[in-house]
Formats: C-alpha cells, structure tokens, sequence
C-alpha cells in the first residue's frame, strides 16, 4: 500500500509518499481503507520534533531518538471497513467508519474496535475524520477533566483551531456561555459556532479585562496559572491543553491552587464518545470545521499548512 512516510525528523518535504507492506488486522481489529484523515498539530509536532517545553526528551524516548521510531503518522481517519478479524462483531466490509489510530496516513490502517464507529451518515469522509482530533480532546477536557455543567461561563483561548472550534461548539452544547479567543478575521466563525464573545487577541487581553471565567481552555500555549487567576471564578478551572512539562507535572501534583483547578494532559479515544460526537454531527449540534483539503499526494503541502500556525479549524488529506 501506499504511505506518507518520513524517516527523519524536520520540515514538511521530509515526508515522502512510499509502497509500504499491507497490514493484516488482527482477530479483534478491523482493516479500514483510508478515504481521509486529518494533518493535525499533533502530526506537525512529531514530524518536526517541535514539542512543547520539557517534552523533547519524552517524545524522543517515546517516539525514536534519532529518527522516528514509526514511520508513518497521521492519528484519526475516515474509510471503508476492508476486512474483519474473526473475532470482530459489529461492522462489515464496506460500512464507512471512522476513528483514531496512529498510522492513518496511509491507504490502509489496522483499528481495534475500541478506536471506531459507524460514520454519521450526513457527512462526507473530511467532515468525519475532522470530528476526531479536536472533538475528541474537547470532550475529554471540558466533560471529563473539567465536569462542565450548564450556565458556566467559558473562555477558549485559541477558538479558530482544531481543538477551540471543537471546544466553542461542545461548551454551547453543554449549556456554557461561551467567550472565543482568536484574530479579527476569525471572528465570524467562532460566533458561528456558538460563542456569545469574540475577543481579538491583538486588541485585548482577556485576563485583563475584569471578565470572570468558570473554565479557562488554553488551545494555545501562552496561558499560566499565574497571568490566568484573576479572570477565574472561585472553584474555576484552567484547562492546559498544551502545557510544559513543568505546567503538566505542576497539574498533576497540585491541581487545587487557592480554590481553583489547573488541568492537563492527555485523555484516550473510546467508541462510546465517537459515537457521541458523530451524534452531535448528525443533529447539527457540532460541524466540523475544514479549513484546507489536499489530495495525498500533496501531504507536504498540508503540513506545511499547518506549520503555519493559523489553520482555521482542520486541515484534511483525501485519498482516492
Ligand atoms: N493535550 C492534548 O491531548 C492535545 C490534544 C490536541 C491538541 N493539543 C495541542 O493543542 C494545540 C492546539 O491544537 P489545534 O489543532 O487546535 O491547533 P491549530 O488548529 O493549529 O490552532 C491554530 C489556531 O490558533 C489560533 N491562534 C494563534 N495564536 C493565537 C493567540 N495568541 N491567541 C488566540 N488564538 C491564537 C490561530 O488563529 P489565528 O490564525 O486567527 O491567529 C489558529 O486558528 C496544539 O499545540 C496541539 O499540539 C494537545
């Protein structure tokens, strides 16, 4: 089959479309034939080894010191079940399904049925696979790290990317009065998807507008404890999505800090919220945002794309 492969870490033209083996899915996996998956921030971090503060030893441990120790990225994907393991009940061949599993960025992938769901039947493959990265984080941040409950009040620094798009539409879902961080020319679309505020970051910084705020999200990189506690209710939370080392184990070994909470990490796909988010899909509560979508031979493009910083929303490979 064919991948995008890269065997050294850096910038976009490192990636090379090459015949890797076919995989054969295992008794409890499925084979899906990728129709699309997205570039995300995440692929352009490991491609390029480019990882917040702290991480760069921990990405290198886990990922390959000198050179990637797997080959072929891509995280979420959109297709058609190709084969099923013996053990597998549920899906067919020829079911259009979509999920997460590391290696989509190939024309096929092996996904354990923890990882997939049944695609919502409105959507086309982009739309789906661009439901995964940043619903998927948005959901684990905001429902299980932060228990969200209707009526907060909820910022998203960094609401025109993969996660904040995500993040603004999940919060109105949830019930939340939703402020949206982003550019002047973003403006419009975060209001589109159910912010009741737009704050330009070059104008304005949110906290210190006097502004109180039950859930901070950070898609960003550039908020602290310390620059965000005064714009934080008493029992608020600070969600770090990207966060140093120093952030991530500061939140891990002393979340409570004068009343608050600070939030990080990472979270796991599980079936039940693909199916969640492909619910909110179907019923129009969540619309994936594409920004860019590019034909596979042209994946350098993509990532370079995302290199850029300013995506709004997704960007998507499709694949023939
Ligand atoms: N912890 C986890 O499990 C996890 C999971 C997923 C992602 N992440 C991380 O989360 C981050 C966000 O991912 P993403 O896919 O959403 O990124 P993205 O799509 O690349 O985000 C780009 C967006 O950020 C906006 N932006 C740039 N500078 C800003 C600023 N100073 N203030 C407000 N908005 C700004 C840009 O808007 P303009 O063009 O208008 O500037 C752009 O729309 C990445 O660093 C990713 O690695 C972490």
């Amino acid at each position: 089959m064919k991948a995008a492969v890269y065997r050294r870490y850096g910038p976009p033209d490192v990636i090379r479309i090459e015949d890797v083996p076919t995989l054969d899915p295992s008794p409890n996996e499925l084979l899906v034939r990728v129709r699309a998956a997205s570039v995300s921030a995440g692929d352009a971090r490991l491609r390029s080894a480019c990882v917040p503060q702290g991480f760069g030893l921990v990405m290198r441990l886990a990922f390959g010191i000198t050179g990637p120790r797997k080959p072929i990225l891509g995280w979420d994907f959109a297709g058609e079940v190709a084969a099923v393991g013996s053990l597998v009940s549920g899906f067919a061949s020829g079911e259009r399904v979509f999920g997460a599993r590391m290696g989509s960025h190939a024309e096929y992938v092996t996904v354990s049925t923890n990882s997939v769901a049944a695609m919502p039947r409105t959507l086309t493959f982009e739309d789906a696979t661009a439901l995964v990265f940043g619903g998927m984080t948005s959901l684990i941040y905001l429902r299980d790290k932060a228990k969200i409950q209707p009526g907060e009040r909820v910022l998203i620094n960094g609401a025109s990317g993969a996660v904040g798009t995500a993040a603004v539409q999940l919060a109105k879902h949830f019930g939340a009065v939703v402020t949206g961080v982003c550019s002047a020319s973003n403006a419009e679309l975060v209001r589109s998807l159910g912010a009741a505020r737009v704050i330009d970051y070059a104008k304005q910084d949110f906290t210190q507008s006097g502004e109180i705020y039950d859930i901070i999200v950070d898609a960003v990189g550039n908020c602290t404890f310390a620059r965000c506690e005064r714009a934080l209710s008493p029992g608020g939370r600070l969600l770090l999505v990207v966060s140093s080392l120093g952030q991530t184990l500061g939140a891990m070994l002393r979340p409570s800090r004068a009343g608050r909470k600070v939030l990080a990490g990472v979270g796991a796909t599980r079936a039940e919220d693909l199916r969640f988010l492909g619910s909110l899909a179907e019923s129009g509560a969540f619309k994936p945002v594409v920004d860019r979508s590019y034909p596979f031979a042209r994946i350098a493009d993509a990532h370079a794309h995302v290199d850029t910083g300013h995506k709004r929303g997704n960007v998507v490979i499709a694949l023939p």
